[in-house]
């Protein structure tokens, strides 16, 4: 692993590797407080952030890196035209590894093949978000002991989520899991996000799924992914958690979310036993120490791509190569960057 742009990326024994520093660092976070000192995160987030961000920027901190970067492109010469591409040349001759987040699809992959420093997807437009993916799995495997196994129940915005997306791709590879896909049929999961091996049940009725899963993962509708905001508000408010709902649920389910949440649990979930959100947030800062002690030990690479302008074809409106004019075009029926099929 060089760039992590989606989980898959991750061989088998990288995640057990990863999830053995999460823990040691979890258990004795004092033996690594300078672990990375004289090292330096380029934080660039072109879009709104909480946890990702911040818990990254702690997690360099907490390892005694440095950190500088933007969380508004409006403050950066991003605002005056300047590409992906220059942002990355630039930052990357600045920093020792770059955390991206992006509004459209397929920017941390394009941004990998510019930087000479590894890049982190902190999700690309409504495509993937491996870091929660890492959240997600060293929380269910603290919690639960193992990942392998699990029943789980995927709700909410499965067309445009990308924690979704990247969570479900990386189940497939983990021993018996099934997994419930609860959504409305116009939020259904995307055709490029196939899980072999992996068996997908369809239910919309929440009701008839809770009583049959070791884990249910909620999602908010993702508002800014929407063409049309009237379609937004007819389906934003599908599905409410509530505890009443929660009445037939095994007592030992994960309750879980990347967060934010934006109605789709109501607040007196909270102080249910199973509700594991604001652990799972907390759990995905020491993740992220993992990730970056293993990616800033990482020896110097040499850029994959100088660029010419070329003609792409995608069928996404959202794809980054709409943007970026110079990114290598790659044959073949599937976009390489944001994984629609091309025309
Ligand atoms: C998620 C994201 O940005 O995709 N948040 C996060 O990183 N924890 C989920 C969301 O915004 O709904």
């Amino acid at each position: 692993m060089r760039h992590l742009i989606d989980f898959t990326d991750l061989s088998e024994r990288e995640w057990e590797h990863l999830y053995r520093r999460f823990e040691e660092i979890i258990e004795h976070p004092g033996d690594y407080r300078d672990a990375l000192k004289g090292q330096t995160l380029a934080s660039l987030f072109y879009e709104p952030s909480t946890r990702t961000r911040l818990s990254f920027e702690a997690a360099m901190l907490k390892l005694g890196g440095g950190v500088f970067g933007f969380s508004d492109p409006a403050a950066s010469s991003v605002s005056k035209g300047e590409t992906l591409k220059d942002t990355i040349i630039m930052t990357s001759a600045y920093a020792d590894v770059l955390t991206l987040r992006h509004p459209r699809e397929g920017a941390a992959l394009a941004a990998s093949l510019y930087a000479a420093v590894p890049v982190i997807n902190a999700g690309d437009g409504g495509h993937c978000h491996p870091t929660q993916t890492l959240t997600d799995l060293v929380t269910l495997r603290r919690l639960r002991g193992s990942v392998d196994g699990l029943r789980i129940a995927v709700c909410g915005d499965l067309k445009y989520g990308r924690t979704a997306h990247s969570l479900l791709r990386a189940l497939s590879r983990f021993e018996g899991i099934s997994a419930v896909l609860v959504s409305a049929p116009e939020l259904s999961l995307p055709e490029y996000v196939t899980c072999p091996r992996m068996p997908l049940y369809k239910q919309p009725d929440l009701r008839a799924v809770i009583g049959e899963v070791d884990v249910l993962y909620m999602t908010r509708v993702q508002r800014e992914r929407f063409r049309d905001p009237a379609e937004y508000e007819r389906l934003k408010d599908r599905y409410t958690l509530t505890p009443e709902i929660l009445r037939d649920a095994p007592e030992d389910l994960l309750i879980m979310h990347p967060l934010p949440r934006a109605g789709e649990i109501d607040e007196a979930v909270d102080s249910d036993s199973r509700a594991v959100y604001f652990e799972q947030a907390r759990f995905g800062m020491f993740a992220r120490m993992a990730l970056l002690l293993e990616l800033c030990s990482l020896p110097p690479f040499a850029v994959k791509a100088t660029g010419t302008p070329g003609v792409h074809r995608c069928n996404n409106p959202n794809c980054i190569t709409k943007t970026e004019p110079c990114l290598p075009v790659f044959e073949g029926s599937v976009c390489r960057y944001c994984e629609h099929l091309s025309p």
